[in-house]
């Protein structure tokens, strides 16, 4: 069920939706409540509150759970979906007043206490009856569980509207759609809420209508609908013209159009409406001939011939066949020799046209039955919604409108009743004293229409079925004889002189609940009697259209019986709906008129008092505050105020009431403002009920507060709460893992050791399965050393690493020396790639003079030459290196450039050449085997004078004497010398320079005078050393 599967959520925030709003709305816009009302007893109070909200569009305001409703004649925008999916499920008083609530809430009771309901809709013409019944039915059709079977259902009930709206609704001065029937509808609904069937009762259509209309009012919609909208092939087809005027019948009123009431397209609605009803096409078609035929029987005229009796006077309908039959009774009323006058022509007439749609009118209402009823047998609950013609009082008030009256007359006492029953019953239930409370009963005035021999409609019964000559006036000579003397009962006669002058010869005027009211006696014998001549019904029966038959059955009663009159029928159906109505819970929407001149926004005071006081407002409310202002459940009760007591807040452990008992005396409720009933809490004034709702409305944002706070904590809590969870989830997940790993490691590794160890073992073995990965291992290993150790040039013969046993089988001695093949080869590639074609030239020249003879050669092999030292090359010197050279005699060191010119080499000091020695007469040049950087230059000398041979040192040893090589184009004579060197400090005088190995370099003048040279013991190495260092000598060419 649609009210269960509403969230606990969703209905807390409507409850604080409305409390906020139903608070503060009491002071902006009224009381929603009348019973809040101070002033309860005071008319204007209630004047001022209905008025208040109507100008804020509050059309809506309840008296307890009776609904007063008034009419805004405009949208409004509260009949939306959305509006009804806020109203559903909710209790009545959490939400401002709305038709859908007391929509929602008869259904949820209906199905919670699985009983009967009904809803009386009442109000003057034009206060809105029909259009809540509508808003209701549309509401359930919305709200109520839906499939497909369920849908079929409803949208039969909701089109059953327009289509009795059509044939039944009509434009009066009252109201552009009133309703000329009176609708009760039963809306069955299975124990699931699922609305599965319908039924509909009609009373009493004003069919008087379709002959005759006051000025400013229509006959009933159909006949304009089809007039209008009918298909041209329709029309063709029923002999109907599109124009109004051509009927008299929709004429009389002079108002065939109506700017509210668009024709055509309710035609088409109404067509839609038929077929979804499911129709059949054969009975739509009899019915518009029904409605044709009426509209062709209005102009239907008769002239008198010359006897003085009636014959027809338009030919044209002498051949139609619906038609034929008027003429037959004419000739019949001639064979039997009582022809009609004119008059009576005409009377019989309209009694026929009349009958004719009274009568189809019934049988729509049946088969509109036929298509709502539900077939299944199991147990239904009912809805009903009774939407009757409201009190009228026109400037004449004929037999339909004292009918119409009776009824409401009826419908108010029934109100009385049961508002008075209720009450009383809910005080009795709950164990409260009753208070009664005086009000009007109409009673008085429902004995004087209907009470048996005396009453209204007894004396018209026997005045219409009395023999002899009885008239509308012996009519009313005879209500004056009966009621003569009546409180409620006037006639001209009868009257006081003041009031005679307001009344005419032929009236009675009735005082009613809801006003005074002017009945005019013309017709009512007439209309009562409902006469169709016998021989019309007769000829009616042999229609060939089907429902004009089905109409008027062949086993009727004959008229030797006269039928009940029309009086007797409508009191007899009222007595019938009580009943319905007595066996159902009621509920209430009592509809009201702000204005008569259908204005939207005009507040008429005068208008809406007198409604307030016929419609028993007062009454109502004095009855609902008789006793207590304000009752609700305990739980309820609790459940909103109990944040206020400290005790009850926020649950209370025992009972509903003892925690409301509990609350209220806290509250510092007095024992005379308050009565505990067995389920409810009875507040007597609004004033102690308001107090606690301002208390409640401080305390609230305390709360609020305090909520909040806790909210928050409780969040942040959760979220720490969850943070520490995943942390530890983690941190376990994390160091499982990490224990597993390490245990598969430690496995692992047994393994391998165990392996390793064995392999240790059998390593002397043949390759086996036991060896084979230490053995692996080695190779490795050794592969792994001996790629970190490689030798680093060619000339390196003795760092190859020596291989483990293993490595020196055969197969694999021969792999290593394959290896190291390649990588000789490679050092050669790599150290031919790197020197340009000149270069390698003069080092060819080096390597030819000092390789294998000089031992710091090879360090020399990775450094190249450069052009000079000194200066530019293209610039005059050929070859200039800076030198340090040692004095001949006390071996002085001194810094010295060293030139080569074409011709000569020049020591030069800062520009200054010290010395100039031809290359002719340079005999040689020495050097030793070690590793220092010596070169004595061996000079010619002739002159004592002349300077001796050279003693220099040079960091560019071999580069520079491969230059003087070159430039010298000497290429022989350096010599390499083991030992000392002897060089000629002048002629004829010697000296000498001894070269030794030693931990450190040392250049020291020794004690036999000689230059003792003392160089490092070199090993000897690539001339690349590393990577970087080829990487920088590609570069540098
Ligand atoms: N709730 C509403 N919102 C907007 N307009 C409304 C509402 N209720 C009634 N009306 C307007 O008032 C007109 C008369 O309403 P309605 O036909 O329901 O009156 P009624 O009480 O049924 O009268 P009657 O007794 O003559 O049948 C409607 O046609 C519509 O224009
Ligand atoms: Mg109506």
């Amino acid at each position: 069920m649609y009210m269960f599967s509403k969230s606990l959520e969703e209905r807390c925030n409507r409850i604080l939706r409305d409390m906020e709003g139903s608070l503060t709305a009491r002071d902006r816009v009224g009381i929603q409540d009348f019973v809040l009302l101070d002033a309860y007893t005071s008319e204007s109070a209630v004047l001022d509150n209905l008025r208040k909200r109507f100008n804020e569009n509050l059309i809506y305001t309840y008296i307890g759970t009776l609904l007063v409703s008034v009419n805004p004649y405009k949208e409004l925008g509260i009949y939306t979906k959305k509006q009804m999916d806020i109203y559903m499920g909710v209790n009545f008083f959490e939400l401002p007043p709305h038709i859908y609530a007391l929509a929602d809430n008869v259904y949820r009771t209906m199905l919670t206490e699985t009983n009967n309901h009904f809803i009386l809709i009442s109000g003057e013409s034009g206060a809105g009856k029909t259009e809540a019944s509508k808003k209701i039915l549309q509401f359930y059709a919305v709200s109520c569980p839906s499939t497909k079977l369920l849908d079929n259902v409803r949208d039969r009930l909701l089109l059953s509207n327009p289509v009795l709206e059509a044939f039944g609704n009509a434009k009066t001065l009252k109201n552009d759609n009133s309703s000329r029937f009176g609708k009760y509808m039963d809306i069955q609904f299975d124990h699931m809420g699922g609305a599965v069937g319908g039924h509909i009762l009609s009373y009493l259509l004003e069919k008087s209508r379709v002959v005759h209309q006051n000025h400013g009012e229509r006959s009933f919609h159909i006949f304009y609908q089809l007039v209008e909208g009918g298909e041209e092939d329709l029309l063709r087809w029923l002999g109907l013209e599109r124009n109004c005027q051509r009927y008299s019948y929709l004429v009389q009123g002079e108002c065939a159009k109506v700017s509210s009431v668009n024709d055509k397209s309710d035609w088409k609605t109404v067509r839609k409406a038929l077929s979804v009803i499911e129709f059949s096409e054969s009975n739509i078609e009899s019915l518009f001939a029904i409605i044709a035929s009426v509209l062709h029987l209005g102009n239907v005229t008769f002239v008198a011939d010359s006897q003085g009796y009636a014959t027809l006077n338009n030919k044209n309908y002498r051949s139609t066949l619906p038609f034929q039959t008027l003429w037959k009774i004419e000739a019949r009323s001639e064979e039997v020799l009582s022809p009609f006058t004119v008059d009576q022509a005409v009377y019989a007439k309209d009694a026929l046209a009349k009958a004719i749609y009274g009568r189809t009118f019934t049988w729509l209402v049946n088969e509109l039955n036929e298509s709502l009823a539900n077939k299944d047998s199991s147990r239904k609950t009912v809805i009903g919604l009774l939407d009757i013609y409201g009190f009228e009082v026109f400037s004449v008030n004929s037999f339909e409108q004292f009918c119409i009256n009776y009824c409401n007359e009826k419908l108010q006492q029934l109100f009385i009743q049961l508002t008075l029953k209720s009450e009383q019953e809910e005080y009795e239930m709950e164990g409260i004293e009753w208070e009664s409370v005086p009000y009007f009963n109409n009673k008085i005035i429902c004995d004087l229409v209907e009470e048996k021999f005396k009453g209204i409609i007894s004396v018209l019964d026997e005045e219409c079925l009395r023999p002899g000559e009885a008239t509308d006036m012996t009519f009313l000579e005879k209500l004056e004889e009966k009621m003569g003397g009546h409180a409620h009962f006037v006639t001209h006669k009868l009257a006081d002189q003041k009031t005679r002058k307001t009344l005419e010869r032929g009236d009675f005027r009735l005082l009613h609940y809801a006003g005074e009211v002017t009945y005019s006696v013309v017709g009512f014998l007439d209309k009562n009697n409902d006469l169709l001549y016998r021989n019309i019904k007769e000829v009616m029966r042999q229609s060939k259209n089907a429902i004009v038959k089905h109409c008027f059955p062949s086993t009727e009663p004959d008229s030797k019986k006269r039928p009940e009159t029309v009086a007797t029928q409508f009191k007899s159906s009222l007595v019938g709906l009580t009943e319905i109505l007595m066996s159902k819970e009621p509920w209430y929407v009592r509809c009201m008129k702000p204005n008569e001149g259908k204005q939207p926004g005009l507040f008429d005071d005068v208008l809406v008092r007198h409604q307030v006081k016929y419609l028993g407002l007062m009454e109502h409310l004095r009855v609902r505050r008789a006793g207590f202002a304000y009752r609700r459940r305990y739980e309820i009760f609790l459940q909103r105020y109990k944040p206020l007591c400290p005790d009850t807040w926020p649950n209370w452990k025992g009972t509903a009431a003892e925690g409301v008992e509990c609350l209220v005396k806290h509250l510092g409720y007095k024992p005379d403002e308050y009565k505990m009933g067995r389920t409810k809490i009875f507040i007597r004034h609004p004033r102690t009920l308001f107090a606690t709702e301002d208390a409640f409305e401080v305390c609230k944002h305390e709360l609020a507060t305090r909520i909040q706070a806790k909210y928050k904590g409780y969040r942040v809590k959760g979220d720490y709460m969850r943070q520490r969870q995943a942390a530890t989830k983690i941190e376990t997940c994390w160091r499982g893992m990490k224990a597993r790993r390490e245990r598969e490691k430690r496995a692992w590794a047994v393994k391998v050791i165990k392996r390793f160890i064995k392999g240790f073992m059998t390593r002397n073995q043949p390759a086996c399965v036991d060896n084979t990965d230490y053995l692996a291992f080695v190779r490795q290993n050794y592969l792994t050393r001996l790629k970190e150790n490689l030798p680093k040039t060619v000339v390196d013969k003795n760092t190859w690493l020596t291989p483990p046993p293993i490595m020196q089988e055969v197969s694999r001695s021969r792999e290593l020396t394959l290896l190291e093949y390649f990588l000789t080869d490679h050092l050669i590639y790599l150290y031919c790639v790197c020197l340009p074609h000149v270069q390698l030239q003069i080092k060819g020249l080096t390597s030819s003079i000092f390789k294998g003879t000089k031992e710091n050669y090879p360090h020399s092999v990775g450094i190249p030459f450069v052009d000079t030292r000194i200066s530019k090359p293209h610039t005059f010197p050929q070859y200039s290196v800076p030198v340090v050279k040692y004095d001949r005699n006390g071996f002085r060191p001194r810094f010295r450039q060293l030139i080569y010119t074409g011709s000569a080499a020049y020591l030069v000091e800062e520009a200054k050449i010290k010395q100039r020695v031809e290359f002719n007469n340079l005999k040689g040049v020495s050097v030793s085997t070690l590793s220092d950087n010596f070169l004595i230059l061996h000079v010619q000398c002739e002159d004592i004078k002349q300077k001796g041979d050279l003693v220099l040192q040079c960091d560019y040893l071999f580069e520079a004497l491969t230059k003087l090589c070159l430039v010298a184009n000497k290429h022989n004579f350096i010599k390499v010398v083991q030992g000392s060197v002897k060089f000629d400090i002048q002629p004829g005088r010697e000296g000498f320079v001894d070269f030794k190995s030693g931990q450190e370099t040392m250049i020291y003048r020794a004690k036999n005078g000689h230059l003792m040279v003392v160089s490092m013991k070199l090993k000897t190495v690539w001339p690349f050393n590393s990577q970087n260092e080829q990487i920088h000598f590609l570069n540098y060419y």
